[in-house]
C-alpha cells in the first residue's frame, strides 16, 4: 500500500488503532460454581486502515471481545484502548461519545420494518441529534458509498439480503466512525452475497481508510478480504499476525484451516508426498516443485492440493505422485534425497503412507 496518501499515510501517523493491554475477562458462574474465565490475558495491537480478522471456534471468547471493545461489557482486568481512548474508564456521556467512533455491523442488521432502507441508515444520527439537512446529505452519501441506489425507499421486506446487510453496514458507518466491528457479517448470506458483501468492506477500506475487525467462523472470509488474522483458543490468543505469514506457517494451528489438504487418493502406484510450501522463499509455485522433482529423474504430478494466491504469492498444501519414467514409483533413495532438499529449501514434506 502507498506509504504518503490514502491509508497507508494514516498508518504512519497511527500505528495502532486498537490496543487491548493484558485483558481479562471473567464472569461469574450463572447458577454457582467456578468462574468463567472468557478472556484470559489478550495482548492485541490493531494497525489503522487494515482488516483484521477474529477466529475461533464456539466459546472461544469472540463476542466478549467485541463487547469489550465497545464498552458494552467492562473488563475484569486490563486496558481496553481505541482511537487513542481508553473505553474501559469510560460510562454514561463520554462512553456514548466515545462509541460514535466505533461502527458495529451484525449477522442480522434487525432493520425497522416500518422504516425505509434510507430511514434506517438515517436513524443513528437522528438519536445523535444530527440536524435533518445534514442527516438527508449525509444519508445520499451513504446509500451510494454502500451501492443501494434506486433501493433507498425500499422497506426491509423489499430488500434482499444482502441489500439488507448493506443498510446495516451504512447504519454503522452514519457517525463516520474510525472503527467497524463485523460480528459474523456474512454468516447468513449464500456465497455469491457474502463475496459482494466482502468486496464492500475491502472498498469502504480503501475509500475511507477506515480499521475494520471481522468476528468469523469462515476462513473464506478471512482469506478473501482480511490483511491480519488472529486466533482465540479458551480466552487466549494463540496465533496473530498477517494473512500470508499465518497460512504460510504450517506449523501454526490456522494453516491447515486456511489452507486445507483434501484426504490423500487413494490406489495411486507411485509414492505420494505433502508439500507445504507457502514460507519457503526458493518454492513459489508448484512448477518450482515439479522442476525439483525433474533433477532427481523423477516425474511428478499434482493428485491434490489447495493453492490460494495472498498478496500476490502463492501458499499450496499439495501431494505430488512420484514416478520415474518408465511410469514406477520411484526409488527410495531417490524419495530420500527429494525430501531432504525441500525441507532444506523450508518446504515441509512428508510422504504419504497408504
Ligand atoms: N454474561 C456471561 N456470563 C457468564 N458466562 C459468560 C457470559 N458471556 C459469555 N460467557 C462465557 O464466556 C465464554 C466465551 O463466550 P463468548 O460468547 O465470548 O464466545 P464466542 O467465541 O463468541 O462463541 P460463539 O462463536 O458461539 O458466538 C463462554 O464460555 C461463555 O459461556
Ligand atoms: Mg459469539
Amino acid at each position: 500500500m502507498n506509504q504518503s496518501s490514502g491509508p497507508g499515510a494514516r498508518r504512519c501517523l497511527n500505528p495502532r488503532v486498537i490496543t487491548l493491554d493484558r485483558l481479562t475477562k471473567v464472569f461469574p458462574a450463572p447458577g454457582g460454581g467456578d468462574p468463567v474465565v472468557a478472556l484470559d490475558g489478550i495482548d492485541l495491537h490493531l494497525e489503522p486502515g487494515r482488516v483484521h480478522g477474529i477466529v475461533g471456534r464456539s466459546g472461544a471468547g469472540k463476542s466478549t471481545l467485541i463487547r469489550c471493545l465497545t464498552g458494552l461489557e467492562k473488563p475484569t482486568t486490563g486496558r481496553v484502548e481505541v482511537d487513542g481512548t481508553d473505553i474501559a474508564a469510560l460510562d454514561g456521556a463520554a462512553l456514548r461519545a466515545a462509541r460514535r467512533n466505533i461502527g458495529m455491523v451484525f449477522q442480522h442488521a434487525n432493520l425497522l420494518d416500518s422504516r425505509t432502507a434510507a430511514q434506517n441508515i438515517a436513524h443513528p444520527l437522528e438519536i445523535a441529534g444530527v440536524p435533518r439537512a445534514q442527516r438527508q446529505q449525509r444519508v445520499a452519501e451513504l446509500v451510494e458509498l454502500v451501492g443501494l441506489t434506486g433501493r433507498e425507499h425500499n422497506h426491509p421486506a423489499q430488500l434482499s439480503g444482502g441489500q439488507i446487510q448493506r443498510v446495516g453496514i451504512a447504519r454503522g458507518l452514519a457517525a463516520e466512525p474510525k472503527v467497524l466491528l463485523c460480528d459474523e457479517p456474512t454468516s447468513a448470506l449464500d456465497g455469491s452475497t457474502t463475496r459482494q458483501i466482502l468486496r464492500l468492506i475491502a472498498d469502504l477500506r480503501e475509500r475511507l481508510g477506515i480499521t475494520v475487525v471481522i468476528i468469523t467462523h469462515e476462513m473464506g472470509v478471512v482469506r478473501e478480504v482480511c490483511d491480519t488474522v488472529t486466533l482465540l483458543q479458551d480466552g487466549r490468543i494463540t496465533q496473530s499476525g498477517d494473512l500470508l505469514d499465518v497460512a504460510a506457517d504450517p506449523h501454526g494451528p490456522l494453516s491447515a484451516e486456511l489452507i486445507p489438504l483434501p484426504p490423500a487418493p487413494t490406489g495411486i502406484d507411485a509414492l505420494v508426498v505433502n508439500c507445504d510450501y507457502g514460507n519457503s522463499a526458493r518454492f513459489r509455485t508448484n512448477d518450482d516443485l515439479i522442476r525439483l522433482a525433474e533433477t532427481y529423474q523423477a516425474e511428478a504430478t499434482l493428485v491434490a492440493g489447495t493453492i490460494e494466491t495472498i498478496g500476490g504469492r502463492q501458499v499450496g498444501r499439495v501431494q505430488l505422485a512420484l514416478r520415474n519414467r518408465s511410469g514406477r514409483p520411484i526409488s527410495r533413495e531417490g524419495l530420500t534425497a527429494f525430501l531432504t532438499e525441500l525441507e532444506a529449501a523450508g518446504v515441509v514434506a512428508t510422504e504419504v503412507t497408504a
